[in-house]
């Protein structure tokens, strides 16, 4: 009998503080008007002082346990995507164990920037197909506030913090359709975080900061991510026409509406979250999901396509049927 991946439940968590264009306007040269027209973003989430990856995480993955009806001690591997971890280690995933209450299971966490969420996915997928594991919880959670330089206009509009969630269970149906993860070191320049405790004389001034030449970053964006809808589509034998709902990392809506457009999509048919969340990084594409679950768009038996690209270069697709 053949095993797959089946999404039992979904969560996600935002903080309370919304930070808008207007706020961010009075203290960098920008307005509403430009980045509302080239990123789609009016307004971003910022975490609270006593807030971390691994609470925030916490309340996206009890949403999940509850949405599946199972118990927490019932997991057996929970893989955490974050470049925002509390601690370089213990990793966010243990964290988020020992608040779950979870004795017995197998956690850590996964670097991937914004492809995060989806690089966990087709990790955990492989665990489950493969019979290691039965009960995966899967979870992005970033404070991107804090890696934002408040000063760079060309990035602090674009990121915002959150943490989204879901749950996979094994099943004798098919779930997970199939995964497809990418990375090229080639393009490091292009968008990059130095690590503070790494830094050396010559970058510390730099340090802790996101760094990223956007325009190129776009480029690359909207013609990798272009090719990973083929990949995916020629992997499963199927048509434009059998994706019911694109689920896009939320970047900018016009890297977002070029693979709409690829797809031969209408933006109906794309859960779209970036006006009010901004990029979450690794959580964008789990919160996107969340909500086009609990809002009953994404009904059973449909066919969804997960799509993200992020610093490394990171891309990759997950096909879910959910
Ligand atoms: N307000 C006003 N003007 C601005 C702002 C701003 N916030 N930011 C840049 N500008 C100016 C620039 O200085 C430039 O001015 P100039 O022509 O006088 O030199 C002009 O606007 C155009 O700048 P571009 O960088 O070419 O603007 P672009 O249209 O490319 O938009 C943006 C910038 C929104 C950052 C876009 O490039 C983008 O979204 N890039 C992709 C981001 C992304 O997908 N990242 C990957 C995931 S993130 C991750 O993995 C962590």
């Amino acid at each position: 009998m053949n095993r797959y991946s089946k999404v039992i439940g979904t969560g996600g968590y935002l903080p309370e503080t919304i930070r808008t264009n207007e706020d961010i306007s009075r203290h960098v040269d920008t307005s509403d008007s430009w980045i509302y027209e080239r990123t789609g973003i009016k307004s971003r989430r910022i975490a609270g002082a006593d807030e971390t990856a691994s609470s925030m995480a916490e309340i996206a993955a009890i949403q999940a346990i509850e949405m599946a009806g199972i118990e927490a001690g019932e997991i057996d591997l929970i893989i955490v995507a974050t470049g925002t971890p509390d601690r370089v280690y213990p990793s966010t995933a243990c964290l988020l164990q020992e608040r779950l209450g979870i004795q017995n299971c197998v956690s850590f966490d996964i670097q991937a920037a914004c492809s995060g969420a989806i690089f966990a996915l087709s990790i955990a997928d492989k665990f489950i197909k493969t019979g290691a594991a039965d009960k995966v919880l899967v979870v992005g959670s970033e404070i991107c506030s804090r890696l934002v330089d408040w000063t760079d206009r060309g990035t602090c509009i674009l990121f915002g913090d959150g943490a989204g969630a879901v749950l996979l269970d094994s099943a004798d149906e098919v779930g997970i359709l199939s995964t497809h993860i990418h990375s090229d070191g080639e393009f490091e320049d292009l968008l990059y975080c130095p690590n503070p405790q790494a830094a050396t004389e010559a970058n510390k001034d730099e340090a802790g900061f996101i760094n990223m030449r956007g325009n190129e970053v776009f480029k690359i964006a909207v013609n990798t991510l272009g090719r990973i809808v083929d990949e995916t589509l020629a992997a499963n034998d199927m048509e434009k026409t059998d994706i019911d709902w694109l689920v896009p990392h939320q970047a900018n809506t016009r890297i977002i509406a070029a693979t709409a457009r690829k797809l031969r999509m209408s933006m109906e048919h794309v859960i779209l979250t970036l006006e009010n969340q901004g990029n979450t990084s690794s959580a964008s594409v789990l919160l996107a999901f969340n909500e086009g679950v609990r809002d009953g768009r994404i009904q059973r038996g449909q066919v969804v396509l997960l799509e993200a690209f992020g610093a490394g270069f990171t891309w990759g697709s997950a096909l879910i049927k959910y």
